[in-house]
């Protein structure tokens, strides 16, 4: 292999890349990381970090260069600079895709245009659509940005209307925005795929996640459904990833509402519902990512044995570094770092993994143990 062969790229160097990097320099590759900040923890296993913004053409054109393919860690990244590497290098996935997962209003609307259950919604792009957006919907309702959210950033609960309008008031800026019927919820799960430029599908089993402030909590994987409604909603990921074109590792977010599934979003990278692949599939997210965009066969996405992850959060940090003794105690667990230097509050620092007999018994023992490292 030459060098340009051997070299990948990525968009973003945030935990997500950090854990790309290092499934492929484990397989033997060049990694050169794009991300504006200094402190990315990918940069710290990268073989290059070109520190500046997304935008910035050289750097593009530098990494178009060097690597045989680039990938992304995040759908934040402006689709117009994926279209700039396209013309030089391989891109997976590809911008068309990435600019229908950024946008909730895309993304909502291409789910509704594929036949795809979404729960009920309206856009809103001024303040008459909000208004009858809000009595199409009901309340309580969600309101949510169309462009930039995540870990349940940009968006708000609403039960009345004085408060939705106090919100618009507050923050004009923030239309348009996507007004969502607050959903009953069963159970959160999540699908994870992989699909080959050739079509191939590859999926892990179906995760069951527990959200707290509208940030993912814990994992518990298999997750405790039905085969009937796994199987309905890795169905509809592929579907997606299909109508697509999608290539590389992919993550559908499902709500289980009223024992109905609805689609609540795409995401065009891993996924953190999928941490748990790294201890317990034969091939985690990370190497299948690599995998994919290497143009090499898919490993097995087996699960070995059961799992649960807990995200670990910057709260933990209150009072200092937590007592990570308490969790190498533990034999049946993994502790995962990202090397970030200032743990704020909602921030995610890094997360456990406990492999288990079974779901039940591994998460008794991470439930003991995150109380544990609270109570320190
Ligand atoms: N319409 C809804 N009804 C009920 N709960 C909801 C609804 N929308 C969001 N939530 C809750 O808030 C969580 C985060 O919402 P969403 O996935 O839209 O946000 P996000 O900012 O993209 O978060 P992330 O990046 O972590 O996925 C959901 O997983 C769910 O627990
Ligand atoms: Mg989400």
């Amino acid at each position: 292999m030459n060098r340009k062969e051997s070299t990948l790229g990525i968009l973003g160097g945030g935990q997500l890349g950090r854990m790309f990097t290092c499934a492929a320099r484990t397989m033997g590759y060049d990694v050169v990381v794009l991300d504006p900040d200094p402190e990315a923890p990918a940069a710290h296993f990268a073989t290059r970090h070109l520190c500046t913004p997304f935008t910035d053409a050289q750097a593009l054109n530098d990494l178009a260069r060097s690597c045989s393919a680039v990938t992304t860690e995040f759908e934040n990244v402006p689709a117009s600079s994926l279209d700039i590497l396209a013309s030089d290098t391989v891109v997976r996935p590809a911008a068309q895709a990435v600019a229908i997962a950024q946008n909730r209003i895309l993304e909502k609307t291409f789910l509704q245009e594929q036949g795809i259950a979404v729960g009920a919604f309206s856009v809103a792009r001024c303040r008459e659509s909000f208004r009858h957006g809000l009595t199409q919907v009901g309340l309580p309702a969600i309101i949510k940005t169309s462009r930039f959210g995540y870990d349940g950033k940009g968006q708000y609960r609403v039960d009345t209307l004085e408060q939705a309008n106090d919100i618009l008031e507050r923050e004009p800026a923030m239309l348009p925005v996507v007004i969502e019927a607050l959903l009953p919820l069963d159970l959160e799960i999540s699908v994870i795929l992989a699909r080959s430029a050739g079509d191939e599908l590859s999926f892990w089993p179906v995760a069951e996640n527990r959200h707290s402030q509208g940030i993912l909590d814990v994992t518990l994987a298999p997750a405790r459904v039905s085969g009937v409604l796994a199987g309905q909603a890795q169905d509809t990921a592929a579907t997606i990833a299909r109508q697509l074109d999608y290539v590389g590792v992919m993550a559908v977010e499902f709500f289980v509402s009223q024992g109905r599934l609805l689609v609540n979003e795409i995401a065009p990278r891993p996924h953190n519902s999928g941490h748990y692949t790294l201890d317990a599939c034969m091939t985690s997210q990370f190497e299948q990512q690599v995998r994919m965009l290497a143009g090499l066969p898919a490993g097995s996405t087996e699960q070995l044995r059961p799992a649960v992850m807990v995200n670990l959060l910057g709260d933990l940090w209150a009072e200092g570094t937590p007592p990570w003794a308490l969790l190498y105690a533990e034999p049946t667990l993994k502790l995962h770092l990202y090397g970030k230097q200032d743990p704020r509050p909602g921030r995610k620092m890094g997360h456990f993994t406990v492999l288990g007999t079974s779901v039940e018994q591994a998460l008794g023992t991470a439930e003991k143990l995150r109380h544990a490292l609270r109570q320190r």
